[in-house]
């Protein structure tokens, strides 16, 4: 077959994902066939939802979170699923958690080609304003600097595959600002600059990134806003599409903004918010 496929007029790229497929021994399916894909903070939620959709378009996919016990299960419960998925704690916040997550997908794997950076955290409520340096440092560590340090990380591995595709996990607060939640509204607009920033940067290396900001999704994450009925029914009003969204609503654009079909777009933000108001 091998032979047969490499003297005949099929394209070189199908003989090559072929050979990949042996190498490896998986199945090689789907628009995401063999690529490598790390997730940060996919251990429940919107992180989840794409780990889950990027290994069931056929990548191999490192799943990671600060708790040992969230990466068991959800690694646990996606091989149930006959998914290519392994899984270590990575706290984006730290150096040397990073360093590792990218160590495992190249012992693991040999490569990457995809990375979904996803964490963000939120420990304040309130007026802007009565933020302290502490909350402005711990949320632009978490959201912005370790997103931009990861991808600093990943390049020079992307380009030894001679391209790879990059996903930032933004918010709509980055456009229209969540009550009570300036800082990190901040740091999720931030994140839009990263990403414009970086796309120029990354273009000529063949390197996409793009960034994702979704609106209302039901997580833990997200359970203030939504618990309080008040807040979510006034929330509600903004969206066209009168229903919350759910983790799986942001998992089919994020592996079609990493897939070949994507090829052409980088430095694009999609917004994924029932048609909330988003921009002009
Ligand atoms: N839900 C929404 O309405 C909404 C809207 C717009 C944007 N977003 C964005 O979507 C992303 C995911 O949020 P979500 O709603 O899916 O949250 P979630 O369901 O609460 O899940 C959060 C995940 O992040 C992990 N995590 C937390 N801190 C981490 C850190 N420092 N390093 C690595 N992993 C960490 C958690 O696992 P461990 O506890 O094991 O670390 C968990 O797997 C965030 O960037 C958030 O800003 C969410």
């Amino acid at each position: 077959m091998l032979r047969a496929l490499a003297s005949s007029a099929q394209p070189k790229q199908a003989l090559g994902r072929l050979l990949r497929m042996n190498s490896t021994g998986a199945k090689a399916r789907g628009t995401l066939a063999d690529k490598v894909a790390l997730v940060t903070a996919s251990t429940e939620g919107i992180g989840l939802a794409i780990a889950r959709r990027l290994a069931q378009d056929g990548a191999h996919v490192v799943v990671s979170s600060r708790k040992q016990a969230n990466v068991d299960r959800a690694v646990a419960e996606l091989q149930t699923e006959n998914l290519s998925v392994s899984g270590l704690v990575c706290h984006v916040g730290k150096a040397e958690d990073r360093q590792r997550l990218i160590n495992a997908a190249l012992e693991r794997h040999g490569g990457i080609d995809i990375l979904v950076s996803n964490a963000a955290v939120n420990p304040f409520f309130g007026s802007t304003l009565d933020a302290t340096e502490e909350v402005w440092d711990k949320i632009f560590d978490i959201n912005v600097k370790a997103a931009a340090l990861l991808i600093k990380l990943v390049v020079p591995h992307m380009e030894k595959r001679g391209g790879g595709s990059i996903v930032i996990v933004s918010s709509i607060a980055a456009y229209s600002p969540f009550p009570g939640l300036g800082p990190y509204n901040v740091s999720k607009t931030a994140l839009l600059g990263l990403t414009h920033t970086l796309a120029s940067e990354l273009g000529p290396r063949n390197i996409r990134i793009n960034a994702l900001a979704p609106g209302l999704i039901r997580t833990k994450f997200s359970s203030a806003l939504w618990q309080d009925k008040t807040m979510g029914d006034k929330l509600m009003e903004t969206m066209r599409i009168r229903r919350m969204g759910e983790p799986t609503d942001c998992s089919g654009i994020v592996s079609f903004l990493c897939s070949p079909d994507a090829d052409y777009i980088t430095g694009e933000t999609v917004v994924v918010a029932g048609g909330a108001p988003s921009r002009l």
